[in-house]
């Protein structure tokens, strides 16, 4: 799916976000920043050891990320030139404010893009695997939050989401015809 939004394009794909060719591309981290297994995992793997020497000296410069924040490294050897790191919240039942953290976690990361003056981002979805967020409820909060703030913020050519498989690629759909057809 593409769709134009504000002065940007929104577009939701299934692939892998390491081989993405978007200026960034944003790693589902942990607070530690050592790396970890899924997105984390394979973006370190595929993007060599430059990374993790930058989440290293991020690391002791100001100790661990909170959940909801973002910080940027180089992208090594990714096609991509940045990875912004974020952490997502860990999905405890939904009451301990899991929505508003991973709200958090796509707007920290889109602030420092645009800060950085980044013009395309690839998103993977965060917090929907070791974390455990369910798939649909993050999609909704995830594209709303995108489209809010492209809206608003023009320096953004394009915003991709980058799924990993038919499930994830079907529930983002789902959810964007949702939040494009019911207001609020
Ligand atoms: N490209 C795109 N999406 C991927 C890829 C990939 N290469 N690998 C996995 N995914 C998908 C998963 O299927 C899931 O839907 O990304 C989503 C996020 O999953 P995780 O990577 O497990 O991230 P998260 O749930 O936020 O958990 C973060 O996992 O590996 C650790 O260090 C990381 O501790 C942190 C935790």
């Amino acid at each position: 799916m593409e769709e134009p939004v504000g002065k940007a394009v929104l577009k939701i794909i299934a692939g892998d976000i390491t081989t993405q060719d978007t200026e960034a591309i944003v790693n589902a981290a942990n607070s530690g920043l050592m790396g970890g297994g899924g997105v984390d995992g394979a973006i370190h793997r595929a993007g060599g050891p430059r990374i993790l020497e930058e989440c290293k000296e991020i690391r002791a410069r100001q100790g661990k990320l909170p959940t909801g924040k973002a910080v940027i490294t180089g992208g090594g050897r990714l096609k991509a030139r940045y990875v912004i790191h974020t952490v997502g919240p860990v999905w405890s039942g939904g009451n301990r404010g899991e929505d508003e953290l991973l709200r958090s976690a796509y707007l920290s990361s889109l602030s420092l893009a645009k800060e950085r003056g980044i013009r395309s981002i690839s998103f993977p979805s965060i917090s929907t695997g070791v974390y455990g967020f369910p798939m649909h409820r993050a999609a909704r909060i995830a594209l709303r939050t995108v489209r809010d703030f492209i809206s608003t913020n023009t320096g953004f050519d394009e915003v991709r989401f980058v799924l990993f498989g038919d499930h994830a690629l079907k529930e983002f759909l789902s959810a964007w015809e949702e939040i494009t057809t019911v207001p609020g």
